[in-house]
């Protein structure tokens, strides 16, 4: 999978996907990354991206010209445009559901706005969606395009095994639970005894209480997703 990003400050979307799963994607050729700073299509001496917002306000926009261009340059090197993300407080929420669709897209553009926004022309000109990783304000889309890069890159065959997928947290196979406590050697860790049945060797009683759990801990933890759930 292809995905480009563009950014102002591309060392803080580059730098936490250099290490760990992502890291070894993109050594092993699953994941081509490639982050562009936007100030590579500006024009002027002082290689200006942003400027003051029309109507009024605080802070700067980022003018449209620089990432219109980039997007473009993009896009003929690929031979088609990208699907194409603009990372946003004020864009629809990123789950699971869309993480899959779009690990199933051969090339994504995100582009990460700063200051007060983009220029919201680039998301006409470029047909872009806009996504946010949660209810909270950033100070850019930067760590968000990582989140998402992580996410999505994850999911993609042959990153990792296809088991670690299957039963966890968020995933719409899990029925929308989160999932159930994990537990490792030793079997007794500062009094704190494993739960016997996971010693038990048996099978079904493991995936019994396993569920139970599951199902204990979203009421805990998000009781909101327990309102979805769907039991099997
Ligand atoms: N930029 C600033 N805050 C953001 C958020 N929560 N999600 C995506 N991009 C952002």
């Amino acid at each position: 999978m292809r995905i480009d990003v563009l950014t102002l400050f591309p060392a803080m979307v580059d730098a936490p996907l250099s290490v760990s799963i992502v890291g070894r994607a993109r050594s092993t050729g699953a994941l081509d990354l490639r982050v562009h700073d936007i100030r590579t299509w500006t024009e002027d001496v002082h290689r200006t991206a942003d400027d003051t917002p029309y109507g009024g306000g605080a802070g700067m926009v980022m003018k449209a010209d620089p990432i219109v261009r980039g997007a473009e340059a993009i896009a003929t090197d690929a031979g088609s445009p990208p699907v194409t993300i603009i990372l946003s407080a004020s864009g629809r929420s990123f789950d699971q559901t869309m993480a899959h669709q779009l690990s199933e897209e051969p090339h994504l553009l995100l582009i990460c706005g700063h200051y007060e926004g983009i220029d919201d022309r680039v998301r006409q000109l470029l047909g872009a969606t806009e996504v946010s990783i949660g209810d909270y304000v950033l100070t850019g889309g930067e760590l968000a395009a990582a989140v998402v890069i992580d996410a999505v890159t994850r999911l993609v065959p042959g990153v990792i095994k296809a088991e670690s997928i299957a039963q966890e947290s968020h995933d719409p196979a899990n029925a929308g639970l989160l999932e159930f406590p994990q537990y490792t050697r030793p079997a007794e860790y500062r009094g704190l005894a494993v739960p016997d049945v996971l010693l038990s060797g048996n099978h079904k009683a493991i995936a019994a209480w396993r569920h139970e759990q599951a199902i204990a801990k979203t009421r805990a933890n998000r009781p909101d997703l327990l309102k979805k759930h769907q039991p099997d």
